[in-house]
């Protein structure tokens, strides 16, 4: 009996201390984000462009880092402002970053990866074929508690409307980001949501919005 409660309360603790959806305790820290050099702005613009062929090598986690701090990271630790703008500043915006050995979710203040499960899901994050086989995948979800609405409440395309516009200026870091390091990617709104969502232990207020393949150059640079 006393072995019962025992067990029930580290239970109970394990529970409040993960993140919902985390099922073990593989998180990744990030080295910090570099925040400086790069490409002038105006060259980036002339390159940025999206490509579908990609080489399948790693990303480093420095260039993990800075990918998602382009992203979404936070650039006024004063006020906990973002590198992209959101309507009415309520940061309802989350990263979740597929890769080959799991599912996470990016935390910009701890800047780390949470870990939300180990399962492979880069192919479900897309109905075209390259996603499966790209190192990096990045699903841009809205979780609209944040935004105020309450469980239970159906979600409309009307709101939702604002978390578009806010995944749009992430991703167009991400391009710019991309152009400046030589490396590729495109944003893609060719997502399978409804079998999306449930792999990745989203609550019914938390929806995917796009996603984004990211990947170094193939050698050749073809773009398509
Ligand atoms: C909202 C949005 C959704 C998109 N969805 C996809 C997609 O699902 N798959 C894809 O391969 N490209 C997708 N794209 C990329 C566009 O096809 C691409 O931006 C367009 O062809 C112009 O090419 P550029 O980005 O090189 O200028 C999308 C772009 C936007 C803005």
């Amino acid at each position: 009996m006393k072995r019962t409660v025992w067990l029930t309360t580290a239970l109970l603790i394990m529970n409040l201390l993960i993140t919902p959806g985390m099922i073990n305790g593989q998180d990744i820290s990030l080295p910090s984000p570099s925040r400086k050099g790069g490409m002038p702005l105006m060259e980036a613009l002339n390159v940025r462009g999206s490509a579908r062929l990609f080489s399948d090598k790693e990303l480093s986690l420095q260039q993990l880092s800075d990918l998602l701090w382009a992203a979404w990271g936070i650039n006024r630790e004063a006020d906990g402002k973002r590198t992209a703008p959101s309507s009415r500043n309520m940061q309802e915006m989350d990263v979740y970053v597929s890769l080959k050995n799991g599912l996470y979710l990016y935390d910009a203040r701890g800047n780390m990866l949470k870990q939300i499960h180990d399962r492979d899901i880069r192919a479900l994050t897309g109905t075209q074929d390259f996603p499966a086989a790209a190192p990096v995948n990045l699903v841009y979800v809205a979780d609209l508690a944040r935004r105020g609405l309450k469980e239970g409440q159906q979600v409309t395309d009307t709101d939702l409307l604002s978390s578009w516009a806010n995944t749009g200026f992430m991703a167009q870091n991400v391009y710019l980001w991309c152009a400046s390091e030589g490396m590729s990617c495109v944003i893609r709104a060719l997502v399978p949501r409804d079998k999306l969502e449930p792999e990745m232990g989203l609550k019914p207020l938390q929806k995917v919005i796009l996603a984004q393949t990211n990947l170094k150059w193939a050698s050749n640079r073809s773009r398509r």
